[in-house]
């Protein structure tokens, strides 16, 4: 069967190897003393607080599974919109508001309604990889530009007008980032939103860490700027529903019905029960709850990333956001006789059974030193892995000795 070009430009998603690779062997050590610890998880380890179960199970129970409108409940778009003007202060009219399925289906849209075939799309090095899958099934190209921890992994305005090309379209960028936690500083944004829009390009910004922001000085979102910025957020992160399939994408007002169209045809609608329980996320007692998970993952941080730095995997900026921690695996992978964050993800799971994710998927410039731990996992699974990963060294150096 001849598969299209645009299904081979999809790069395999090497994690789902890591991943495939530790749930093997976790079966193997599920009953032993050691049974593996999943710090390469990208979701929060809670589930949706009781008011959104209740509010699904009540949508179940009353029969309200029809499709609702593409661009979702209205009642839905207002909540979102109210959340933006109680957290963030900013005003996001609903109209500008679409509900999709997860922050996934918001960036495929965005792309298809913005993406001629062969446009460009400029985003750091290191990015969530299937960002620039989402410019590529758009028939675009995703063009990676390396950055530094001084730059805090983030495209700067400077590299963005140096790297602009004809072809260049715009730019996409996620703040804070997966796989770094790291956001961009509001005033730089303001300045790449300047460059790209003298260019007549499109400012992309994917938010879904936003709600999990540590830092007031990036806790900002960018629909601040003016209402031509593009924003991408979902339930999954801070509101704690990956699975349940639900998000959003913020466009300008004469978007709206592109999208709209786009939204019709694809998808028809946002889950509807997700939709009716994501109602509650914004009821005080549930905003209360997603706080005190907020500030048990910065607890998390705080102590998991100075324990990472002393074992000599070294997070270079400190993460302002999410519950990631990007670390320079190269001294440690020496000390194991082994080089490249590939084979050091393999081998802290064989012999730590800790997995973790290597840097291979988030790009190209200097991933192979880089692996990503996720903090979304108990205090207690942090302090275990930490242990583990202690005697590790400590076994590694007796062996060199
Ligand atoms: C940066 C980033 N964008 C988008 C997504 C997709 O999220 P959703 O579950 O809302 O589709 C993820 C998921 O991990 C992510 O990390």
């Amino acid at each position: 069967m001849r598969i299209s070009t645009r299904a081979q430009r999809i790069e395999p998603f090497y994690v789902m190897e890591v991943a495939k690779a530790a749930g093997a062997l976790a079966r193997e050590v599920a009953h032993t003393d050691r049974p593996m610890i999943f710090l390469n998880i990208g979701e929060p380890d809670f589930t949706a607080p009781p008011l959104v179960q209740e509010a699904a199970a009540r949508a179940v129970r009353a029969g309200a599974t029809q499709y609702t409108q593409a661009t979702g409940l209205d009642h839905l778009r207002e909540r979102i919109s109210g959340w933006y003007r109680q957290r963030f202060n900013v005003d996001v009219p609903a109209r500008r508001i679409v509900v999709t399925a997860g922050a996934s289906a918001a960036l495929q849209l965005a792309c298809l309604a913005l993406i001629e075939s062969g446009d460009e799309i400029l985003m750091p090095d290191p990015s969530y990889p299937c960002n620039r899958h989402f410019v590529s099934a758009a028939d675009g190209k995703a063009v990676l530009v390396p950055t530094t921890a001084e730059e805090r992994f983030q495209l700067t305005a400077d590299k963005v007008e140096a790297a602009w090309s004809d072809k260049t379209r715009g730019v996409l960028l996620a703040s804070p980032s997966n796989p770094t936690g790291t956001s961009i500083a509001p005033d730089e944004l303001r300045r790449i939103h300047e460059v790209v829009s003298k260019r007549g390009g499109i400012t992309l910004i994917d938010e879904i860490y936003l709600g999990l922001s540590y830092d007031d000085a990036f806790a900002q979102t960018a629909l601040a700027i003016d209402d031509n910025v593009i924003s991408i957020n979902s339930f999954s992160k801070y509101f704690n529903m990956t699975g349940w399939r639900l998000g959003w994408l913020v466009v300008p007002e004469a978007l709206v019905p592109v999208v709209e169209r786009l939204a019709q045809n694809l998808f028809i609608c946002a889950s509807t029960v997700s939709q009716y329980a994501a109602l509650a996320c914004f009821e005080e007692e549930s905003i209360a709850e997603y706080e005190r998970r907020r500030a048990e993952f910065k607890a998390r941080r705080d102590w998991f990333i100075p324990q990472l730095d002393a074992l000599g995997l070294r997070v270079p900026v400190m993460p302002d956001g999410a519950f990631y921690a990007w670390a320079d695996c190269t001294s440690f992978a020496e000390k194991l006789g082994i080089s490249g964050s590939w084979d050091f993800a393999f081998e802290t799971m064989k012999r730590a059974h800790v997995a973790v994710t290597p840097g291979r998927d988030f790009g190209t410039a200097e991933t192979a030193k880089f692996v990503r731990f996720s903090t979304a996992s108990s205090m207690a699974h942090l302090q275990e892995a930490i242990e583990r990963l202690r005697a590790m060294a400590a076994m590694a150096g007796t062996r060199a000795q």
